[in-house]
């Protein structure tokens, strides 16, 4: 059976009126089918084609990403747990002089996050926690396993890009501070003009008593990069590959995995890690819920994700260019990854408008 097309409907059909869009009205949202069409049309119509790397993250994908976490060439994942551990409590004190919540942007399984949350009910200081993850599987299993482990944390969570995440912390009148977690390399995600973008927007989304808990993965020996990022039981691989099956289901394409292959390189001068799905011969791909066909020559690489490095100049830059000053800095044992609390600067002006203290 063939689903119709999510995209270019065209407007005077009328049995698919429910399916067109009028791009000029800002309120008229894309259901989630339609936004993943535009995305891979968009993507794979760019010269180097690429799509974006949050399409890695479906159900399937998260629970990969889970392994790749517990792999030993993945290292950011146990040196920031080894941080969280032994600072829970100084990260906690940031934001615990009043009710507070913990907002998690990217929560995953949560598995790190619980580190703070457990350290904060052994503290006894009210809050909430409050994961958001673009899995709603991934969130369904954290949410329900929060409610055996720990009945009494008070738990709120959100299937939502991150961008919504900054949203709700905005639409919050609650009185409450936040500590807003962004861990992992999630930030390595973005390049740098557009980290500080999104840093920006968060901030704005902040009062001056909310803090940001932000990881960043170090610089460091490149033989270390590569291997986390190709490694040996080809679990990253399957992880990369997996966005394909994803538009075979999704988009009903007919990409074949088996001329594909997956490919992690450091980019020295840009100081990032590069994913690539390349194509290992030319091949037509069919996606047919876009009416659409793709051709890839010989080698040609799909780019999905980066992940950039950082050198601690780099974060007081970032910070400082967004608009927060550096309230402390956690790296593990080894100096590979970094935890930094950024508090926001706001004019006095504006702290005066916040809740007193
Ligand atoms: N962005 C994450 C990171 O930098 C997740 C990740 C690890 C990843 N390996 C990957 C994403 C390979 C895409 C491809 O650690």
């Amino acid at each position: 059976m063939t689903r119709p097309p999510v995209l270019g409907v065209p407007l005077n059909d009328a049995k698919t009126d429910d399916l067109y869009l009028d791009l000029t009205q800002s309120n008229q949202r894309l259901n989630s089918d339609q936004e993943l069409g535009y995305e891979v049309l968009v993507g794979l119509s760019s010269l180097p084609k690429r799509l974006p790397s949050h399409l890695i993250y479906d159900d399937r994908g998260s629970e990969l990403f889970q392994r790749i976490m517990g792999l030993p060439e993945y290292y950011p994942t146990r040196c920031e747990e080894q941080i969280l551990r032994a600072y829970a409590r100084e990260i906690l004190n940031s934001v615990a002089k009043r009710p507070f919540n913990i907002v998690d942007l990217g929560a995953g399984d949560g598995k790190k996050t619980m580190i703070l949350v457990e350290e904060a009910q052994r503290m006894k200081v009210d809050f909430r926690f409050v994961p958001i993850d673009i899995s709603a599987g991934a969130m369904r299993g954290l949410v329900s396993r929060v409610r055996t482990e720990h009945p009494d944390v008070a738990i709120q969570g959100l299937v939502a890009e991150y961008t919504a995440g900054v949203r709700w912390l905005a639409s919050q009148s609650d009185g409450r501070s936040n500590l807003v977690l962004f861990l992992g390399s999630n930030i390595g995600n973005f390049d740098r003009a557009n980290a500080r973008g999104f840093l920006s927007r968060l901030w704005a989304s902040m009062r001056v008593t909310d803090r940001l808990l932000i990881g960043f993965d170090l610089k460091k020996d490149i033989d270390r990069l590569l291997a986390a990022y190709n490694d040996s039981e080809g679990v990253t691989a399957e992880f990369n590959l997996n966005l394909l099956d994803r538009l075979n289901k999704e988009l009903e394409a007919d990409f074949d995995r088996s001329r594909w292959r997956h490919f992690g390189t450091y980019n020295v001068f840009s100081g990032a890690m590069e994913s690539y799905l390349v194509s290992m011969e030319h091949q037509t791909v069919h996606i047919n819920r876009l009416e659409r066909l793709f051709t890839f020559e010989p080698w040609e690489p799909i780019h999905t994700e980066y992940s950039y490095k950082y050198l601690p100049a780099d974060m007081d830059s970032l910070a400082a260019d967004s608009g927060y000053r550096v309230e402390a800095r956690f790296l593990d044992q080894d100096g590979w990854f970094s935890d930094d609390v950024w508090a926001p600067i706001k004019r006095p002006v504006e702290a005066d408008l916040s809740p007193a203290e």
